[in-house]
């Protein structure tokens, strides 16, 4: 166990920002957000399994909310600050929060990120993934990988006592270094005993910077990635869907991640 007093004052004393005590997950809660997270991963895989073209995405929404609780779980979208549905489902120029429909079908060549949350035993565990249509363009299939790879780099830059700051160089660098742009205005945030905690984690920033990192902390990092502008809006009928600005695509994964003692633990898949 690590002396979290003593730390936050050593930090502290330097100018550096430190994590609130609250955010130092215990082991039983780390036990309980990890359960979660695997059947988070088995609902994904469900997903991964079933989805096709020619399907709604009301029929994606109806396999997630089923299959979640079939494994003993709660989809933590539904009602939550009144969305309607079990999961969100993202398509093209969709950033996230789209709201499953029987109007939207899949089509050929489209990329839809879906985005699940388990509620297990009262301990909730976040992902996301990118899913490929049919036939999808050269184009779209690099941002899609691109993507992926913002968030293993991020994953990869992870380590105890090391930079919130970190995490949004890692993805920002290699986004532009691709010639795209990261929404800035939504974030990666603490997770575990409630869908959304502090820290909000950035997904720009320079390295060696803002809080330190301690083990026990468990947040996402879920890197939304433009194709052309990273400017957004937000739908006016239903006020939760995300769009590009420009009507470029956009591609997220989501993991939930845990900072141990010695690296970093990928919770969800
Ligand atoms: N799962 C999303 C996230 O990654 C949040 C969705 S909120 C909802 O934070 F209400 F739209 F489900
Ligand atoms: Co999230
Ligand atoms: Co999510």
């Amino acid at each position: 166990m690590i002396d979290f007093d003593n730390l936050v004052k050593t930090y502290n004393k330097k100018g550096i920002a430190t994590p609130k005590k609250e955010m130092i997950k215990t082991k039983e809660q780390i036990e309980g957000i990890k359960k979660a997270g695997i059947i988070n991963t088995m609902v994904l895989d469900y997903v991964s399994e079933n989805i096709h073209v020619g399907m709604t995405t009301e029929d994606i929404n109806t396999l997630v909310h089923t299959k979640t609780l079939e494994l003993g779980g709660t989809p933590a979208p539904l009602n939550y600050q009144g969305f309607p549905k079990s999961v969100c489902t993202s398509i093209n120029d969709q950033v996230c929060h789209g709201i499953p429909s029987s109007d939207v079908i899949l089509k050929d060549g489209d990329i839809i990120n879906v985005d699940c949350t388990t509620i297990v035993d009262g301990y909730y565990a976040d992902a996301s993934r990118m899913f490929l249509i049919g036939n999808v363009s050269e184009k779209h299939k690099r941002l899609v990988n691109v993507t992926k790879e913002c968030l293993d780099l991020a994953v990869a830059s992870l380590k105890p006592f090391g930079r919130l700051g970190d995490i949004g160089y890692a993805i920002e660098t290699h986004a532009k270094k691709n010639g795209y742009s990261v929404v800035r205005n939504i974030g990666g945030h603490g997770v575990g005993i409630e869908f959304h905690e502090d820290p909000f984690i950035y997904h720009f920033g320079k390295k060696n910077t803002g809080m330190v990192l301690f083990p026990g902390m468990i947040f996402t990092i879920e890197p939304m990635i433009n194709e052309g502008t990273s400017k957004v809006f937000l739908d006016a009928q239903n006020e939760w869907t995300i769009y590009t600005w420009d009507g470029g695509y956009s591609a997220q994964y989501e993991y939930t991640v845990l900072i141990t003692e010695d690296g970093v633990e990928i919770l969800t898949h």
